[in-house]
């Protein structure tokens, strides 16, 4: 995510959540939060989602993520969060966790799919309407039975969209060097 995405993402963000961020909130985020990653997804030529995460010494915090209302169930959420998987990995991360709501069983389901499983409940996290968080939590990115799960995926994501997949670490690592130069 670059300053040039932040209109897409903020109109992303107000048809995802009631009480979403403002687009000065992500700039706030890629611009000083050292420990924030975001990635955006482009399909022909516009950004159609987009998902972030904080590094929080050796586990990633699923902080965010979305995709525009009309291409829901295409695949999407699941290119995005796979990404976001293998950058935290690549960044030394073990794992990955994160706050849902109690009611987004879309999310829940999406994040059940990348080996997220439930390991609290926050009561009353959400202060808009009260609503309780669920906590989930991947297991051990290196553990041999994430790397088969992410290779499932990968597979999954591959058959839909040949090719997405050197695509995805092609943008990585342009990231990455970026970052380190
Ligand atoms: C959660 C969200 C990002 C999923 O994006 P998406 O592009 O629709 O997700 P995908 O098409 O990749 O779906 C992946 C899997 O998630 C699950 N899923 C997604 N939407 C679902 C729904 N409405 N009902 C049940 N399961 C759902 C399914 O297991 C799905 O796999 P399948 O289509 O093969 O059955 C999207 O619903 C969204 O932007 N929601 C609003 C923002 C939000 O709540 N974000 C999470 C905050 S914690």
């Amino acid at each position: 995510m670059t300053a040039d995405d932040l209109d897409a993402v903020a109109a992303v963000e107000r048809a995802s959540y009631t009480s979403g961020w403002p687009a000065t909130a992500f700039a706030h985020e890629i611009e000083h939060n050292r420990l924030a990653r975001y990635a955006v997804l482009e399909a022909d030529g516009a950004i159609v989602g987009f998902a972030g995460a904080w590094l929080m010494v050796d586990e990633a915090h699923v902080v965010t993520i979305a995709v525009r209302p009309d291409l829901r169930r295409a695949g999407y959420g699941r290119l995005l969060l796979h990404a976001l998987i293998l950058m935290a990995r690549a960044e030394g991360m073990e794992a990955a966790t994160l706050e849902v709501r109690v009611s987004n069983d879309a999310a829940r389901a999406l994040y059940r799919r990348y080996g997220f499983h439930e390991v609290g409940e926050r009561k009353k996290y959400y202060q808009d309407n009260g609503e309780d968080a669920v906590i989930m939590t991947t297991e051990e990115f290196a553990s041999a039975a994430y790397e088969r799960r992410l290779e499932g995926l990968a597979a999954d994501l591959e058959a839909r969209w040949p090719g997405v997949m050197e695509a995805t670490a092609a943008a990585l690592n342009a990231r990455a060097t970026r970052a380190s130069g």
